[in-house]
């Protein structure tokens, strides 16, 4: 037992060893990217990915997450670095059960295993701060318990460090984007995610306002089981998204649809979006019912925000041109010129194309790359020139919501009227309301207002 204890200790104590040399790997191949890009250099590419997956090691931590987010900020790493930190999503090195034990003896006392029925020993999912377990409590009801590693804050605020030397880098030698925001967005989204009592309180909030919404399904937390660093929910069954893609045009439809409305009931009702679409998230019932899962990177917007998503629809349905430069300096951009005005609404062009034209329509882009990839690249280039941008703190989520969703209905093949879905949900949109109903339904779960 002794053994085994220490042999935990010493696999853990591996690991913020091994965040430690994740961190200055990837600080070495930034430069060699940036030497790449900017000084036309040659590196081998291969080998370049290659040291990555090594250094990386399979692991699956909070860079991993920031990977995802920066993935959506276009063209600011190269395709291979990006594929690389994508595939390193799961053989996360896992709590063994001793450890486990006494991680949740930390979190609930000694006497934790008589509150539930069962515990599964091994974990039966990872998840980026830590591993979910399945378990049962006394009263049956299957639960999802996920158990942050520990010393987490301190790997979080490695990472950070390290994410803000890499920006740095970046920022250098490509004056396209000023990362300045995006790295304070992400790094209080981070810092949050720590706090497993504040996903609680938004998987609450998430629980009220889709509550009428019987294409979605939220996990309902249990208090009494659950900590700062210990979730314990009910357990959604469900299949992964991509199991569905060869599922009848219907069937993909509704489904899309169930995602649409997870998503945008939220924002356009309540000013609160979910940051992080990404596969892991969800899954999907066989009535093609959406379970959302992890709260854990929720942001909250500002109502004259939402009115500024709102307005900008408008102004590119209306070509309104004083009314996109009020949304985008509503949105926080400043110090817009002309020529910055004209490629920001090409971004803007791109994502809201589906919404515009009241006819059904797929989301579908040529040459098979990833959703949004080539505007992305011809915006960042064509910003380069122009002197660059500073994207605001609100743009992060939003954007990587709308990349992420696109993504989404791309894959699903889905045909559906999205600008009547779109008008179900903003027509008799009203700030005010949104306001005092936004306040409510914060206070009320104990969420702060946005600043
Ligand atoms: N309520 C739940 N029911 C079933 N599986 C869940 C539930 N919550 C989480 N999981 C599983 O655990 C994984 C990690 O949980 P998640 O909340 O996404 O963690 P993280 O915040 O680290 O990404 C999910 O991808 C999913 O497979
Ligand atoms: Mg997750």
């Amino acid at each position: 037992m002794a053994d085994q204890n220490s042999s935990d200790r010493n696999s853990l104590g591996g690991r913020v060893k091994r965040y430690a040399k994740v961190g200055r790997a990837a600080g070495g191949l930034a430069a060699k990217v940036a030497g790449n890009r900017f000084f036309g250099l040659t590196i081998d590419k291969a080998e370049h990915a290659s040291e990555l997956q090594a250094a990386l090691g399979g692991l699956k931590g909070p860079l991993m997450k920031v990977a995802q987010i920066m993935s959506t900020v276009p063209d600011m790493l190269p395709e291979e670095y990006m594929t690389e930190l994508g595939r390193l999503q799961t053989n996360a090195p896992s709590m063994g059960w001793p450890f486990v034990k006494r991680r949740m003896a930390t979190e609930l006392g000694p006497d934790w295993q008589s509150h539930y029925k069962e515990f599964e020993h091994q974990a039966a999912a990872a998840a980026s701060l830590g591993q979910v377990h399945r378990a049962e409590s006394e009263d049956g009801t299957m639960l999802a318990c996920k158990l942050q590693y520990p010393d987490m804050s301190s790997a979080v605020e490695a990472d950070l460090k390290q994410l803000k030397v890499v920006f740095g880098i970046y920022h250098r030698y490509d004056k396209a984007l000023d990362p300045s925001n995006i790295h304070a967005e992400l790094s209080e989204r981070l810092r949050e995610e720590l706090d497993y009592a504040r996903e609680a309180n938004n998987m609450k909030l998430y629980g009220h306002i889709l509550k009428a919404e019987t294409g979605v399904h939220v996990p309902v937390p249990v208090d009494a089981l659950s900590t700062d660093r210990l979730l314990t929910m009910n357990w959604l069954e469900g299949e992964p998204l991509m199991s569905f893609v060869e599922h009848h045009a219907d069937a993909r439809n509704a489904l899309a649809e169930n995602m649409f409305r997870a998503w945008y009931v939220p924002l356009y009702n309540y000013g609160v979006i979910h940051g992080d679409p990404h596969l892991g998230n969800y899954t999907v019932r066989d009535d093609y019912s959406v379970n959302l899962l992890d709260f854990g990177c929720v942001r909250v917007f500002k109502p004259s925000f939402v009115r500024a998503v709102i307005d900008l629809y408008k102004a590119l349905r209306d070509d309104d041109e004083a009314l996109a430069v009020h949304a985008y300096e509503t949105w926080g951009f400043a110090n817009l010129e002309r020529e910055v005005i004209d490629i920001l609404n090409q971004w803007a062009q791109f994502l809201y194309a589906p919404l515009l034209e009241d006819k059904v329509t797929t989301i579908q882009e040529n040459g098979g790359v990833a959703y949004g990839a080539g505007v992305a690249a011809k915006v960042h280039r064509e910003l380069r020139t122009v002197g660059g941008v500073r994207p605001p703190r609100e743009f992060v989520l939003m954007d990587r919501a709308a990349i992420g969703l696109g993504s989404v209905f791309t894959h699903l093949g889905a045909e559906i009227n999205w600008h009547r879905m779109f008008h179900g949900l903003i027509d008799g949109f009203d700030e005010s309301k949104l306001d005092k109903r936004q306040a409510k339904a914060l206070g009320t779960f104990d969420i702060p207002l946005p600043e």
